[in-house]
């Protein structure tokens, strides 16, 4: 316990220094035999402009919190900023307050916290008290019954406080003064809100005479012999029970059993004691020793590849103040996504969450509440506290309340120093204390190159290329050769890739490619989990989440912060589900000529018999066959090679896909049995769309109301297609270019690379102009010639749309010929239409259910779907491009009345999009509340889409998904049944 100098020269808040007055961080448990009583509940609150703004009167016994004087009710745990009282702010790397370490501005906003509680009646008498806060951001001054205890920053850290002496029965006063900033908030400028306040729980444990004052578990795992290899240190001594193993030994004793490991895969856990004169503590004990050798990452002796994530903790409602319902979602969606890794960005998550892990089994990177990226906006990094020896202690303090706290957790494989903090002695003062504490696991920090304190080559967002030349070990050289042997030689990890903003993130698939041929990658963390978007309406009553910049802020970084994953109402996003197949831990791959289905298990630990295999026969999207597939138990990292069963007779006419599923067998503590886990195709013939159908031959006639071929009815001056059979064309079909640009499309302001969005704004593709060349009948159909192009640009499209009659039908060829000097690519290629507001019924036969884009389209799945034009919508929290159905055969768009519009393939597959607003209109959106319904239903048919990528903050799509101007010929065929 340190006490504070009485001529401490700043007041605490701006003190750099570790608080005062608090006990030594130790390991965090959730019970044991021992009394504790939560103080979660509604406390009184009142909030101050300033540190000093209100007095401290309210510590006191006497004191009564009298709503004239400010004072109201507040949910603990909880932000106050989300209860009413001032606003959230949300800003990336900029600090939102002038920048002079240690100081804070005046303006500090400093909530006063007080909660009056009886000890329960059988709480013991004897033996000692702890109050324990788990998380308060950003800095606590503490009282109980009007003495203080001391201060404390560190916000995502547990911090705790002797009391046993203070207590009373009844009516203790305990009393919190927190202020938003404070020293500690130079350390903690990680890119999501700031929100202040206790939210995590405040707890008072008893500690009776003689129970734990610390523990800690090491349980490594010999793959040699398949022992266990167990010794519980404790403060004070005692036994350890673990009767499954027959275990019942000393503490400090080391004991050799036959044991099953703990891995991700397989999070096998086994339920002991510790027992000491005062106490029993519950332990969970998961085998498994964690090594960095001969340049790679092993646990248990193999190589682990992280299909991972980034996690924030966020709640829509409840910010940071995390629910345990809330912790067990979210790892069973990344469980039933085929996520098997959690890099807990930026800062120790709740400690429950940890206790998920192990139990349900994920790899977790535990990242320190670290973070001083605003500094290098200033030159060198001008006053970084990691490279200022006035906050190293307060630095060490952290990473030892991190370590301390959750050094029993078999998942927490990786110690991770913190987030963007440039290099700094600091640092290296943390990873020094890190491993003389821990050595059993390893040391990650990405943001120093010469990654002299880290156990990994870390990097985030490196180009695939990059990636690729890491992989072989031939990166660009570090100037130091000693440094850079050092470097070459260490395991290679993305702590950080696939920036999740919007729409996205493209060319996963080739990242996992690399991760897959270069053991050195061994794999990354999606960036990131979550949007953080809080919910607000409009004043119209329309719901829709807000980002930075909706909450009154001086300083923010728009919807940055809304880059996850899922949407902040926990929805998968279509990133999630193309996620879930690119690392799908089961490959299966089929090969017609060979007729055998290839199946490789792709998992570190696991073998597969946890799966059942089947099979399933479709043509033209309607089932046909199906049945079990048997695929003997493979361990990992094997191949069965099954033989394809015979092809199903059937008369019915279309294209035949095989469908093959691997599914769990049994229920898991995380999906249910039938769970799909991985799935792959083959479709009997590989395009499954018709050639050019032969042309009926009819021409064109003129007449008083226009020209008449087949089926169709053309505006005899504009050559416009106004109907098809009985069905009217409000907007006849022409050449579209634009899309509403993408976060990724527009790139971030200090990408280097051409941010594609940005070009096709600046050259106008969004307000393209169509002129029309001429309208002329031929023997075979009718051409109408136009030139496309934006004002004030000497490039265009010369569009040529060719109408020809087909039997019932119309057959319409566009040729598309850039003219000039084109410098950017294009958004994509298609065909706009609009059909009337009832045509709101879609079926298709293509890739789906969900969207797909050329770099996101692996989970699309051909079939036969079908959906109303707003499910097909992906409300991204800032509208965008979205919804595209790729690789369609045919479409039908259909009313309740009147006929249906049928689009079908010709030669080629397209993309499809049906939305009830332009993509001008989708463009000038902020949020989803602001795209309202128009009379028409949009109709995209798309040749060609640009590539996503994701350069929100990564490197943008891969240049073979660069949609570059040049000849494009694309045709279709629309009938109206
Ligand atoms: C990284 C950072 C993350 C987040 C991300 C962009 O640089 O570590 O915290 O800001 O970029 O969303």
């Amino acid at each position: 316990m340190r006490n504070r100098p009485e001529d401490a020269p700043l007041p605490y808040y701006e003190d750099p220094s570790p608080g005062f007055g608090d006990l030594p961080p130790r390991a965090w448990y959730p019970a044991s035999d021992a009394a504790r009583l939560p103080l979660d509940g509604t406390w009184d609150f009142r909030l101050s402009e300033t540190a000093e703004g209100g007095d401290v009167a309210f510590t006191s016994d006497a004191f009564t919190p009298e709503p004239d004087a400010g004072w109201g009710p507040l949910t603990v745990p909880g932000h106050w900023v989300l209860q009413g009282h001032g606003a959230p702010a949300y800003t990336n790397v900029r600090y939102p307050f002038p920048v002079d370490p240690p100081r804070v501005p005046t303006e500090n906003p400093t909530g006063d916290h007080r909660r009056v509680f009886d000890l329960p009646d059988d709480w013991p008498e004897d033996g000692e008290a702890v109050l324990r806060f788990d998380g308060v951001e950003s800095c606590a001054r503490v009282w109980l019954n009007g003495r203080e205890l001391g201060v404390f920053q560190g916000s995502r850290l547990p911090h705790e406080f002797a009391v046993g002496h203070l207590l009373r029965r009844s009516g203790n006063v305990l009393a919190v003064r927190v202020h938003q900033w404070s020293a500690g908030s130079y350390l903690e400028d990680q890119d999501m809100w700031w929100l202040p306040g206790i939210f995590r729980e405040v707890t008072l444990l008893h500690r009776p005479p003689g129970a734990v004052e610390d523990h800690f578990v090491h349980a490594g795992f010999d793959h040699t012999t398949g022992e266990g290899v167990l010794r519980v240190d404790s403060s004070p001594a005692g036994r350890v029970l673990v009767p499954e193993l027959g275990v019942d030994v000393a503490t400090g004793d080391e004991v050799r059993v036959p044991v099953e490991p703990w891995t991700a895969e397989t999070p096998r856990l086994y339920a002991g004691e510790l027992v000491t004169a005062g106490e029993r503590v519950p332990l969970r004990i998961g085998f498994r020793t964690v090594v960095v050798e001969d340049g790679l990452f092993r646990v248990n002796g193999r190589r682990v590849l992280f299909r991972g994530v980034n996690r924030h903790e966020f709640h829509p409602e409840r910010g940071r103040a995390l629910d345990q319902a809330t912790m067990r979602e979210d790892i069973l969606l990344m469980k039933r996504h085929n996520i098997n890794a959690v890099r807990t960005s930026h800062y120790p998550p709740h400690p429950a969450f940890l206790r998920l892990c192990d139990e349900l089994g994920l790899w977790v990177i535990d990242e320190c509440d670290l973070e001083t990226h605003g500094f290098c906006d200033f030159e060198d990094w001008r006053g970084n506290p990691v490279a200022d020896e006035r906050f190293t202690p307060a630095l060490v303090d952290r990473a030892r309340r991190m370590v301390e706290r959750d050094k029993n957790h078999p998942a927490v494989v990786i110690w991770s120093l913190g987030n963007e903090c440039g290099a700094g002695d600091g640092l290296s003062a943390m990873a020094r204390w890190i491993r003389e504490r821990d050595p059993e696991r390893a040391v990650h920090y990405e943001n120093d190159p010469t990654c002299r304190d880290s156990d990994f080559y870390s990097r985030m967002y490196a180009p695939h290329a990059e990636v690729e030349a890491i992989g072989r070990r031939a990166e660009e050289p570090l100037a130091d050769p000693e440094l850079d042997a050092r470097r070459r030689s260490l395991p290679f990890i993305l702590c950080e890739y696939a920036h999740a903003m919007g729409n996205g993130p493209g060319g996963l698939a080739e990242y996992q490619r690399l991760f897959r041929e270069h053991e050195r990658c061994q794999g990354g963390f999606v960036w990131e989990w979550i949007d953080h978007g809080f919910p607000k309406t409009t004043p119209e009553g329309v719901p829709y989440f807000g980002y930075g910049g909706d909450f009154g802020e001086e300083l923010h970084d728009g919807n940055f912060v809304c880059d996850g994953l899922l949407f902040p109402d926990r929805t998968p996003s279509p990133g999630l589900l193309e996620f879930r197949k690119v690392i799908e831990p089961v490959l299966m791959a089929a090969d017609r000529a060979a007729g055998v289905l290839e199946v490789t298990n792709d998992q570190d630990f696991a073998d597969t018999s946890g799966l059942a295999f089947e099979w399933a026969y479709e043509v033209a999207g309607e089932p046909v066959a199906g049945g079990p597939l048997t695929v003997p138990p493979l361990g990992p990292g094997a191949t069965a090679r099954v033989p394809l069963p015979s092809r199903p007779g059937t008369d019915r006419p279309g294209a035949g896909v095989w469908t093959f599923r691997a599914l769990l067998a049994d229920d898991t503590p995380w999906a249910p049995r039938g769970h799909l886990v991985a799935w792959a195709q083959l479709a009997t013939d590989e395009r499954a769309v018709e050639p050019a159908p032969p042309a009926s031959g009819a021409a064109p006639v003129r007449s008083d109301d226009g020209i008449a071929l087949g089926p169709g009815r053309f505006d005899a001056v504009s050559g416009a297609l106004l109907r098809l059979g009985d069905l009217a064309v409000p907007h006849a079909p022409r050449l579209d270019v634009w899309r509403a640009p993408t976060d990724n499309d527009l790139g971030a302001s200090w990408q280097d690379d051409e941010r594609h969005g940005q070009s096709w704004r600046a050259l106008g593709l969004d307000r393209m102009r169509h002129r029309l060349d001429g309208v002329e009948l031929t023997d075979d159909g009718l051409v109408v010639r136009a030139r496309v192009a934006p004002a004030a640009a000497e490039v265009g499209l010369a569009t040529t749309y060719h109408w020809r009659a087909l039997d019932d039908a119309l057959l319409l060829s566009v040729t598309v010929l850039p003219e000039g000097p084109w410098r950017t690519t294009l958004p994509k290629v298609g065909l706009r239409l609009g059909l009337p507001a009832a045509y709101g019924a879609v079926t298709w036969f293509g890739g789906g259910p969900g969207e797909a884009y050329p770099d996101t389209r692996q989970a699309a799945a051909l079939g036969r779907y079908r959906a109303d034009v707003d499910a097909l919508q992906t409300p991204y929290v800032r509208p965008q491009e979205n919804g595209a159905r790729a690789d369609v055969r045919w479409a039908e768009l259909a009313a309740d009345v009147g006929p249906a519009l049928r689009v079908t393939a010709v030669d080629e597959p397209f993309f499809l999009t049906a939305r009830r607003w332009t993509p001008e209109h989708l463009d000038a959106a902020e949020h989803t509340s602001d795209l309202v319904p128009s009379d028409t239903v949009w109709v995209h048919l798309d040749h060609a889409q640009h590539g996503i990528g994701s350069q929100s903050c990564g490197p943008g799509p891969l240049a073979q998904y660069h949609l570059r101007p040049r000849e494009f010929r694309f045709a279709l065929r629309l009938a109206a049944r």
